[in-house]
């Protein structure tokens, strides 16, 4: 495999990348080193002014970048096809399903359908997302639908009987859980996606432990705070700021050599540095596990991004 300078990816001019949750934290930077790539980089982001911001911060950096905004709720399964709708292009060259919530009170929390909220955001959300971007991924000559996982996942195992985590909720467990299933369904997407002979295909990628404490500013979207980044600096030994947290999936988006199916994170101890291709542990892609908790997500969602390999998002439904 070709040596990769993260600071100096391939240009990739003329591509349409979507970034959900790309108005802050890794998935920022995610869209700022596609659009310093020559990337058209369209910002997934529930609030309107945190995007604003976020399209400025990269363009006052990138002279010519090329940076668009959609509402993105990824909680709201029924707003999903009205964001898609809303993107000004007739294809889409990859997808870094980014956006993510980890909450810590004690106190389990639902969306509207009665979703457990860090499953309905991080996982149900980006599967619903999949079958409705299918139609312009599928447009795409060769698109790639990268999934933001976590170290997180490594010791969870899913619970196909209690989805929601409605017995002894533990926000730790069921944030682990939803990362694990969003890694299982990207694993089982590759596998259907290679079975159908699609060019489409599904990477995996994660960013180590990146902490805002050790992230650069950016103006409007990220403060630097002289006291917390101090206080953070002996961590840096282990894990690293936002934007290197963005490298695994900025790679996993550009590199000509990347394939579906692989898992892409930091080189040291997973946790920190330079993008390289990890052996995902085999929890996550056993394929029992991954058909059930397909089956339960296309149930719960009423979407099912592809069947035998072709795509059944709405614009090709309609
Ligand atoms: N940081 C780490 O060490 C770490 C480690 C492992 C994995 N990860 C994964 O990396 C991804 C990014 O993490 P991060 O640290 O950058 O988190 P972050 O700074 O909290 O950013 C999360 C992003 O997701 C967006 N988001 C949350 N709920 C959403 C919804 N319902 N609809 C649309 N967008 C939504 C947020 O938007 P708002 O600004 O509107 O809230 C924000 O843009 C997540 O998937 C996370 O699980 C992070």
């Amino acid at each position: 495999m070709a040596a990769w300078n993260v600071h100096q990816p391939p240009r990739t001019d003329g591509t349409t990348v979507l970034v959900t949750g790309g108005n802050a934290g890794i998935g920022y930077f995610v869209a700022e080193q596609l659009a310093a790539a020559g990337a058209t980089v369209v910002i997934g982001s529930r609030s309107p002014a945190k995007a604003s911001a976020a399209v400025q911060a990269i363009t006052a950096r990138i002279p010519g970048a090329q940076v668009q905004y959609v509402p993105l709720d990824l909680a709201d399964l029924d707003s999903l096809e009205a964001s898609v709708g809303r993107m000004d292009t007739d294809a889409l060259d990859a997808v870094v399903l980014n956006a993510g919530i980890a909450l810590d009170g004690p106190q389990r929390a639902t969306n509207d359908r009665g979703h457990e909220l860090m499953l309905a955001t991080n996982h149900l959300g980006h599967f619903a997302l999949v079958h409705r971007l299918a139609p312009l991924l599928q447009a795409a000559p060769a698109a790639r639908i990268v999934t933001m996982g976590s170290f997180a996942a490594r010791s969870e195992r899913l619970d196909l009987e209690d989805l929601h985590s409605v017995h002894e909720y533990d926000p730790k467990r069921t944030y682990g859980r939803s990362k694990l299933a969003q890694m299982m369904f990207a694993f089982a997407l590759d596998r259907r996606l290679r079975a159908a002979g699609d060019t489409c295909m599904s990477v995996i990628a994660h960013p180590g432990g990146a902490l805002d404490a050790l992230t650069p500013p950016r103006p409007g979207v990220h403060r630097h705070s002289g006291h917390r980044h101090l206080l953070a600096r002996p961590a840096k030994l282990l894990v690293q700021g936002k934007d290197a947290g963005a490298w695994p999936a900025v790679r996993a988006v550009l590199d000509p050599d990347v394939r579906g199916g692989q898992l892409w994170g930091p080189s040291r101890f997973g946790l920190s540095g330079r993008p390289h291709l990890e052996h995902p542990h085999a929890h996550m892609t056993d394929e029992a596990s991954a058909e059930a908790l397909w089956t339960a997500s296309a149930e719960l969602t009423g979407a099912d991004p592809f069947v035998t390999g072709r795509a059944t998002g709405s614009r090709q439904d309609a």
